[in-house]
């Protein structure tokens, strides 16, 4: 297929980098006027509508496309959500506008454990169902990558249950989905006082069963105040590690709470939330394979102080934001309301925006080598906006939705 007349084709890496960091995250190639041709499921080439290829390409019997006025732009890769959930909670979502804090409301048994209860009560064809419509809802948003999480199971039988339906969504829908096994979620009620049981039942009995079925690609635990401390986190991740999920953990929303020099230490794909930081962690993170990833939407719901992204991208580190769409604390997956949110609240550059939704995302969900950037060889994961003059535009007129078209895997869905 040939796409032709596009007016500013941005995303484009041409070094195959697989992630950016510091000043190279304000850097993305950019074309205006241009073409793409896609072969199956890849981008073959690229370049300017005047170049010499175009018009060979032209002349060739390719069906063409006319994108005159449109921008295209690598398909969102949204590496941190919880898209597989039984129940909303807004009644929650009134106590908090009314004062009550999230941990709060985890202690009394609401959070995370009134999505268990839902969870444990819902079929696995009506999880199935729900997670589709939101699957579609996003990927009509610019989603064409997205990693989803277990952990609303915790027990043996409803965790696996919730990864069975990741699995399903993987074989049926269009998107690229990994999944994440998140047993350490939270400690359900009848394990308060005896955690370490509960990080036992994950470790024993949990994680074999799960990886016997194949059914995560990575490893995680809610590391935080309140929540799995660092010892729990380095037991479960060894535990992962051993039948080869790779870590990728929540850390650092509530507090400082060494969740993030536990991520590195087990080389984490990618370290999230990121609210509480001081340069200690910061510092951890130099030299690191791991991702620090920031999740503007909760910190936006739950009015929490915002994760120091610029401070990190000075510091040379590379950022990626995520979507965390989730019913408690972000019940949003739409990633250019995160792209806004990255450059309206964390002062990053619209094209530094694009690097932390698309290209790091992708690496922070292990897909890099394949989606998150305009590259030759890469799938043809793209983003056909409405008309409109540049990027700049995409983060600038936030809230609507620019997505007209949607190419995934190299056909328009
Ligand atoms: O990433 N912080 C931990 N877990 C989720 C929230 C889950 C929930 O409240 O249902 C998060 O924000
Ligand atoms: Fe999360």
């Amino acid at each position: 297929m040939l796409l032709v007349n596009i007016k500013d084709l941005v995303g484009i890496e041409e070094k195959g980098l697989l992630l950016k960091r510091g000043k190279e995250m304000s850097k993305t190639g950019r074309i205006k006027n241009a073409f793409l041709l896609t072969k199956g499921k890849k981008i073959v080439d690229y370049g300017s509508m005047q170049s010499d290829a175009c018009k060979r390409y032209l002349a060739e019997n390719h069906r063409i496309v006319d994108l005159k006025g449109s921008l295209v732009m690598p398909a969102f890769c949204d590496s941190h959500t919880h898209l597989v959930y039984a129940n909303s909670r807004e009644l929650e979502f009134v106590d908090k506008i009314k004062g009550l804090s999230y941990e709060e409301i985890a202690k009394r048994g609401g959070g995370i454990l009134n999505s268990a209860k839902a969870t444990a009560a819902a079929s696995e064809d009506a999880l199935y169902e729900m997670a589709m419509q939101r699957l579609d809802e996003v990927m009509r948003m610019g989603t064409g990558a997205i990693e989803i999480k277990s952990g609303y199971g915790l027990t043996t039988e409803n965790e696996l249950k919730m990864l069975r339906v990741i699995r399903r969504l993987k074989n049926d829908s269009p998107l690229t989905i990994k999944s994440n096994f998140l047993g350490a979620h939270g400690i359900p009620m009848e394990y308060r006082g005896r955690q370490e049981e509960y990080v036992d039942l994950v470790i024993n009995e949990m994680i074999p069963l799960v990886a016997a079925e194949d059914l995560a690609d990575f490893i995680d635990v809610f590391c935080d105040q309140g929540f799995f401390t660092c010892e729990d986190t380095e037991r479960i991740l060894m535990a992962g590690i051993k039948y080869g999920m790779r870590p990728k953990i929540h850390a650092n929303e509530m507090a400082v709470s060494g969740g993030v020099q536990v991520g590195v230490k087990y080389g984490a794909i990618s370290v999230d939330h990121l609210e509480q930081m001081g340069q200690a962690e910061i510092e951890s993170l130099k030299g690191s394979e791991t991702m620090p990833t920031v999740l503007p939407g909760c910190a936006f719901f739950l009015n929490l102080p915002l994760s120091p992204a610029r401070d990190m991208i000075n510091a040379g580190l590379p950022v990626a934001m995520a979507s965390d769409f989730n019913p408690g604390t972000s019940p949003s997956g739409n990633m250019q309301l995160i792209l806004s949110m990255a450059c309206i609240r964390y002062r990053l550059t619209p094209e530094e925006a694009l690097n932390a939704t698309t290209l790091n995302t992708a690496y922070a969900m292990g897909v890099s080598d394949e989606l998150g950037s305009i590259t030759r060889g890469k799938v043809a994961n793209l983003i056909v906006t409405q008309p409109m003059t540049q990027l700049e535009f995409m983060p600038y007129y936030y809230g609507a939705n620019k997505v007209a078209k949607m190419m995934l895997n190299g056909k328009f869905v």
